[in-house]
């Protein structure tokens, strides 16, 4: 049976709203950390000028598979095998990286490794879009997002939410600018990278 995500149902359609916008021209869009598949689905079949490619590492991918071959999607591409640790990034000229809700599951030497090989995988102008619950100089933007961090740090002591600073800074290491930031429902945001 298909895995299922109660919240990947419940943000596609917002994500989406501004996945239109951020990408409203044909390109090829790599996704990290695809989990079960379902947003990859969602999303490349409402919008089917993207090519969609999925990554997880290895053991998701008999998820996602279950749910690409239900879909048939001639724009969806199974999964590479992709641990932004290891350096068998896919061969792939890259216009977008997108990802939802893996910076905070990574450890920080995960999320320095992550936007390093962004940096060096993007096309000239291409666009990275980071999805999730983030900090401001070490702050929580609500109390619901405290009671998350406590929570993963009880699940991985690696796990935690990311500063944006520490990310921007990151991203600046990596040849990529800040473009903009979206706030999104139950304390979310979008933060969007482009390659200079
Ligand atoms: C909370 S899930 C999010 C899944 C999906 N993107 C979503 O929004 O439902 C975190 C994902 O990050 C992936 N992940 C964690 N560490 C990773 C790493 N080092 N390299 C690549 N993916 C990783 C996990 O395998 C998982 O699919």
């Amino acid at each position: 049976m298909k895995p299922f995500s109660e919240s990947c149902v419940q943000n596609q359609a917002v994500i989406l709203k501004q996945l239109k916008l951020l990408c409203p021209h044909p390109a090829n869009i790599l996704e990290i950390g695809s989990g079960t598949g379902q947003h990859a689905v969602y999303f490349s079949k409402k919008m089917p000028h993207l090519e969609w490619y999925t990554s997880d590492r290895p053991e998701n991918h008999p998820a996602i598979k279950l749910w690409l071959d239900e879909a048939q999607l001639s724009n969806l591409h199974y999964p590479f095998e992709l641990d932004v640790k290891k350096s068998n990034w896919p061969e792939l000229a890259i216009d977008i990286i997108f990802s939802a809700n893996t910076a905070h599951i990574m450890s920080k030497a995960e999320v320095e490794a992550f936007f390093s090989r962004v940096g060096s995988q993007l096309q000239k102008e291409g666009l990275f879009i980071l999805y999730g619950p983030f900090n401001y100089n070490g702050q929580y933007t609500a109390e619901s997002n405290a009671r998350f961090d406590l929570w993963l740090k009880q699940q991985n002591p690696d796990s935690e939410i990311k500063d944006f600073e520490f990310l921007n800074s990151l991203a600046k290491q990596s040849g990529l600018e800040f473009s903009q930031q979206i706030d999104m429902p139950a304390n979310n945001k979008i933060l969007c990278w482009k390659k200079k």
